[in-house]
């Protein structure tokens, strides 16, 4: 697949998040032990403004802002803990197990890290004003983040404003809207964000695509999808399931924003489509109102992409059963019935959940781990977005094998009550073990190209 122009776009908007891997600020590098005494401006505030400012500045997601030397100074031990532990910048896939090509990777150097924890080691001494790097400049105001990259969206889907009391157990807000749209079009980019005061109570929010299923409208996307892997397949899988059921779509939670799919991969829409929302949202302590909005943009309407995007939850069931005071593991399977390329890995379970791992087994018997968390928690739900160049590719028959840990001890931080038996559930306190998947479908034929391409790869870096 020509994932160049892409990849480029993605690590652009990456970027404007602040989420792409970071570049060695050389003062970390040349600041051996023996070297001068590292500080604040010279040495850490770099990282920061790369790495943390993102969420950590005023009126952004994080409870403290870390931009000033004064801001930052009555942090230091905490800081210490969290970025020695990797909890922050939140990026809390397993080094060392699995593919770690990713797009969005924002976690730090074990270099930074080394700064970082030194730094404070030594007392967190600020250091000289005339070594500080001139502020970073943010973008502000109610703003999609994929603005910056592809201009305004081209479709901007409002669900109703919901007013949050100041006191209440959490609430789920759902609500339907039909979508304006005369013909079918394939979306490219997609991002939900709450409004500005909204953040406040907004937990996550999930959308889904509630499509037409008349015969008619069956036809028609039959027609638009013709010859596209994996679509009769889908369809049919749709269609023999009860006409209200909705298609997962995309979601918002801290640690997942914006989606834009790979070259040559969208999401049909055709008219007649509603877009369903539903919204976690939790009390603050005084009454706020969001307007949640979902922004789209389309391809061109003369181009259809090769292949089309399923948002999948995988290896999940609802048999789970978390007993009082005890660890357990939970599998589930998905076979694949055509070759797949997977765009990314999200780990998806709630308070008690642990650890999360995906394997697949080969047609020809092999196993293999593809990713794992050992240290989730509920707080991210991170989205860990591959390079195309090494999105897992897989032929059909494909096993893939999703296990999940839940932790319903005292031992668990997290745990609001080890004394409760957890099955699964909507809510935070019941629990799920699956992952939020986009699946890529593809041909024999555009597998067996990718992965020669692969190989060739390989021996050359041999
Ligand atoms: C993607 C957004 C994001 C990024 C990037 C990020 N943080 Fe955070 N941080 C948060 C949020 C949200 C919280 C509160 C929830 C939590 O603790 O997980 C937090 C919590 C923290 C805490 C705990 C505060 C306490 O109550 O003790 C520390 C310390 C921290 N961050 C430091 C950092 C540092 C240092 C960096 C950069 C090296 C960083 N964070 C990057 C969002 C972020």
């Amino acid at each position: 697949m020509n994932t160049d122009c892409v990849f480029r776009v993605i690590a652009a908007v990456v970027l404007v998040m602040g989420t792409v891997a970071l570049p060695q600020p050389a003062s970390a590098q040349t600041s051996a032990a023996s070297g001068p005494p590292l500080t604040f401006t010279r040495d850490v505030a770099p990282i920061f403004q790369e790495a943390c400012e993102v969420c950590h500045r005023p009126d952004s997601t994080a409870p403290m802002s870390l931009v000033t030397f004064e801001e930052v100074r009555p942090w230091v031990r905490s800081i210490k803990t969290r970025v020695a532990s990797r909890e922050m910048p939140p990026w809390h896939l397993d080094k060392g197990v699995g593919i770690q090509k990713f797009i969005n990777d924002r976690s730090l150097s074990d270099t930074q890290i080394n700064t970082i924890v030194r730094w404070i080691d030594a007392g967190a001494p600020q250091g000289d004003m005339k070594d500080m790097p001139p502020p970073k400049q943010w973008p502000s105001g109610d703003r999609f983040f994929l603005e910056d990259v592809l201009g305004p969206p081209d479709l901007v889907v409002r669900a109703k404003a919901f007013t949050m009391p100041g006191k209440s157990a959490d609430i789920y807000f759902e609500t339907e809207v039909a979508l304006p749209l005369t013909e079918p079009r394939w979306v490219r980019a997609s991002e939900t964000k709450p409004s500005l005061r909204g953040r406040r109570i907004a937990h996550h929010a999930n959308t889904w695509l509630i499509r037409p299923q008349t015969p008619e409208a069956i036809a028609a996307e039959r027609a638009v999808r013709a010859g596209q892997a994996g679509a009769d397949a889908v369809i049919d899988e749709r269609v023999s399931r009860p006409p209200s059921e909705k298609e997962g779509f995309t979601e918002w939670a801290q640690g997942k924003g914006g989606e834009i799919y790979p070259e040559n991969v969208g999401k049909l829409v055709m008219p007649g489509t509603k877009a369903y929302f539903r919204m976690h949202y939790h009390a603050v302590g005084e009454e706020v109102t969001d307007a949640l909005e979902m922004g789209w943009w389309f391809y061109p309407k003369e181009k259809t992409p090769k292949y089309s995007a399923e948002y999948l939850t995988i290896g999940g069931g609802n048999a789970i059963q978390v007993p009082p005071n005890t660890v357990t593991q939970h599998q589930g399977m998905t076979v694949l019935k055509v070759p797949t390329i997977l765009h990314n890995f999200q780990p998806h379970m709630h308070y008690r959940g642990k650890a999360q791992t995906l394997e697949a087994i080969y047609p020809d018997g092999r196993r293999e781990i593809i990713n794992q968390v050992s240290h989730f928690t509920n707080a991210w739900h991170i989205n860990y977005i591959y390079d195309p160049d090494y999105a897992p590719v897989f032929p059909k028959g494909t096993v893939l094998i999703v296990t999940s840990i839940h932790d319903n001890t005292a031992g668990n931080k997290h745990n609001p009550d080890p004394e409760q038996w957890v099955i699964w559930g909507e809510r935070t306190v019941d629990e799920m073990a699956h992952l939020n998947q986009q699946l890529i479908y593809i041909t024999e034929e555009d597998y067996r190209r990718i992965v020669e391409e692969r190989k060739k790869r390989t021996s050359r870096q041999n």
